[in-house]
């Protein structure tokens, strides 16, 4: 079917009603659910089709809905306890599939790769999810500004608020990284298993995403195993992706191997 505004209005209205995309950047459902109404038959199918896209780069990680009402006091009740924040962070790190599955090696993670980069006074985590509760692992100077985007409005206000509680400054805002990054420049860029899911909504994303971020340092990373936790080849296929991205542009890398990731740290120009 054609893409007429009207189509578009009533798919993009359907689509945030549900609580499950609600919060999503209403920018990035029309952009899904233009694609849709051009090759889907009816309005329907299109409004399905967009839901599964956005399950498939989003809600599939989040197991249940986030209480971050909850987790805001938990944060603030931990307040000047370091083991006790630790632990706030790790229990609210475990709702998100992605950092669930990096937590029983936490400490190896981020010394691993702090300590192949040169001191980092600002960061920024692109298609952050709940990464930014692991900043107590990552070695920042108090005060150290982190800025983190994600696609869901509530997630970003909850990130927000909590980066302060972890004693950094920065914030959390609302981004489509298939379209590109926000104009921030930092020391260095995470973007921890986030080519994959920008490659499901536009081909060639990730490598402009990359081009287009505005620090010296990219810490870039795929999964080896899916969600479902098979192992499908996907370290050879995501690591041969980068290699060709950073021989093509030049950039030199080394890369860490993990138990559910492989990460490459990318020295731009
Ligand atoms: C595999 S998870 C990675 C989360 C986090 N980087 C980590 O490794 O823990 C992918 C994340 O990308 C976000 N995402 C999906 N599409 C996006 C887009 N177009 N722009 C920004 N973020 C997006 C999802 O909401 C999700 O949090």
């Amino acid at each position: 079917m054609g893409v007429s505004q009207e189509h578009l209005d009533a798919l993009v209205a359907e689509v945030l009603s549900s609580p499950k995309y609600a919060a999503i950047n209403p920018e990035l459902v029309r952009a899904v659910g233009a694609r849709e109404l051009a090759v889907r038959r009816t309005l329907r199918e299109a409004v399905k089709e967009t839901r599964g896209r956005l399950h498939q780069v989003a809600g599939a990680f989040l197991d249940r809905a986030p209480r971050y009402d909850a987790w805001l006091a938990t944060l603030r009740a931990a307040q000047g306890k370091p083991a006790a924040l630790r632990g706030a962070c790790q229990t609210i790190m475990a709702s998100h599939a992605s950092t669930r599955e990096r937590l029983p090696e936490l400490e190896r993670f981020y010394d691993a790769i702090f300590a192949a980069l040169p001191p980092v006074d600002s960061l920024i985590d692109l298609a952050c999810g709940l990464n930014p509760l692991a900043a107590p692992w990552m070695g920042l100077k108090p005060g150290a500004h982190y800025a983190a985007c994600d696609i869901y409005s509530d997630m970003c206000a909850f990130l927000g608020a909590a980066i302060p509680l972890l004693g950094l400054r920065g914030d959390a805002a609302v981004c489509d990284l298939a379209v590109g990054p926000p104009s921030w420049r930092a020391d260095a860029a995470l973007l921890l298993k986030t080519l994959p899911v920008l490659e499901h909504l536009r081909r060639g994303a990730g490598r402009e995403l990359l081009r287009a971020i505005q620090a010296p340092w990219l810490v870039v990373s795929f999964p080896t195993r899916s969600l479902g936790g098979r192992n499908v080849g996907m370290a050879a296929t995501y690591g041969g992706q980068m290699r060709q991205i950073a021989d093509a542009e030049g950039w030199t890398y080394e890369s860490l191997e993990f138990m559910n990731e492989v990460v490459f740290l990318v020295r731009k120009g």
